[in-house]
């Protein structure tokens, strides 16, 4: 028999993956194209042709050794052109040595939890948040805490204080964010900074950063390490250049950041023993030639406006997203938002509830779909919510 707790978690099992399955089912049934499938983040864009371009040369190298095992930190190159670029970018001191390449953020948010917590140290994360958080923190051997954030999905800093405890070890933050698409301004990571620099102990800011370059008209993202010193960056590559199917990313922190030396030491220890023993040695390669080639956010931001201007001529609440690929609208009054996607599903309308985001009344939908889902979705979202007059 398996174990008791896999079972249990098995059984719980995930929203996201669920609709996903469903919106297959439904595709089966009644055609692809009569089913509006908005359940996964899954980049709908193909990678950029430079990064194409380095995957075709470095498939044909000759050179000898380039799929041998390497350092579990990764390749040393890989690691000098991602500190370069961080410390660029943030202007704080960031060294090879701080730099583990992961197997995605997902990869990276492991070894960063299984590194900081001891058992039963607490991890704050804000609301609403990356479903999966809560399953990182918990194999870790830690607790989530979730704090509530404001109207606008911005930190309420009164909530954020008021949750920090003795065990309070580290606080996730996902700028912009999945599933609002809120961006923290550089002056909510000063005030996040003051903050915990008020405590009595060390307390981590894990950074989890996917979508830092799909921002929308003049939204910036303010460099994390820039204001927090004792910030650990998860980044990948999975949704900026289209490739979360390669599973490619790091982990990085600078020279200031507490224990920096055992955090190193440990980040490595844990991409080893957890079972990613390095990231895909092709993928480190060819990303790392290409650090800085332009995000084309266009589509994206055309699909948002679009589907946006759907829900809300329907009569659905949605607050603009600044960043990444998702619309987080209210569910319509009376109902829950388990109730709510089960309307939409009668019209072969796939969405999140956002129960496992930490906030009941909404749902997540993924505009990461092709024009012709939205557009196809516009008669069946009047025809749920005509439903519910
Ligand atoms: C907020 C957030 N963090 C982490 C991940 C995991 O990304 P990766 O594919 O890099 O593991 C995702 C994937 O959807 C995400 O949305």
């Amino acid at each position: 028999m398996i174990a008791r707790e896999a079972k249990d978690q098995v059984a719980k099992g995930s929203q996201i993956r669920k609709m996903f399955e469903e919106g297959k089912r439904l595709a089966a049934i009644y055609g692809a194209e009569n089913v509006y499938d908005f359940s996964l983040g899954n980049p709908d864009q193909e990678p950029p042709a430079a990064v194409l371009e380095a995957l075709k040369t470095e498939a044909s190298s000759s050179v000898k050794g380039l799929h041998a095992y390497m350092a579990n930190a990764g390749y040393a190159e890989a690691r000098e052109s991602v500190a370069r670029y961080e410390s660029t970018r943030s202007g704080a001191p960031v060294e090879a040595r701080g730099v583990v390449m992961t197997v995605g953020a997902a990869g990276s948010l492991s070894i960063i939890l299984r590194s900081l917590l001891n058992p039963g140290e607490e991890v704050i994360l804000i609301k609403p948040f990356f479903t999966e958080y809560t399953q990182y923190v918990r194999l870790a051997g830690g607790v989530s805490v979730q704090v509530d954030c404001l109207e606008d999905f911005q930190p309420d800093f009164d909530a954020l204080a008021a949750a920090i405890t003795a065990q309070t070890k580290a606080i996730i933050i996902n700028s912009p964010n999945n599933p609002s698409g809120a961006i923290y301004s550089a002056d909510t990571l000063i005030r996040l900074q003051e903050l915990l620099a008020a405590q009595d102990h060390t307390i981590y800011v894990i950074s989890d950063e996917p979508y830092r370059e799909i921002v929308y008209g003049d939204a910036v993202v303010p460099p994390v390490l820039r204001y927090l010193p004792n910030a650990i960056v998860a980044y990948s590559w999975s949704k900026s250049y289209a490739l979360p199917g390669e599973r490619i990313g790091y982990a990085c922190c600078q020279s200031a950041c507490a224990d920096y030396e055992d955090l190193i030491q440990a980040l490595v220890f844990y991409n080893r023993t957890l079972g990613f023993v390095n990231a895909p040695a092709i993928w480190q390669r060819v990303v790392t030639q290409n650090l800085d080639l332009p995000v084309d956010v266009s589509v994206y931001k055309r699909r948002r406006d679009r589907l946006l201007g759907i829900l809300r001529d329907c009569g659905i609440e949605c607050q603009t997203p600044a960043g990444a690929f998702y619309l987080f609208p209210k569910v319509p009054a009376g109902l829950s938002a388990a109730e709510f996607a089960a309307r939409c599903a009668e019209q072969h309308i796939l969405l999140v509830p956002a129960t496992g985001f930490g906030m009941p009344d909404h749902v997540r939908l993924s505009y990461a779909v092709a024009d012709s889902v939205i557009e196809g979705s516009e008669k069946a979202f009047h025809a749920v919510m005509e439903g519910l007059q």
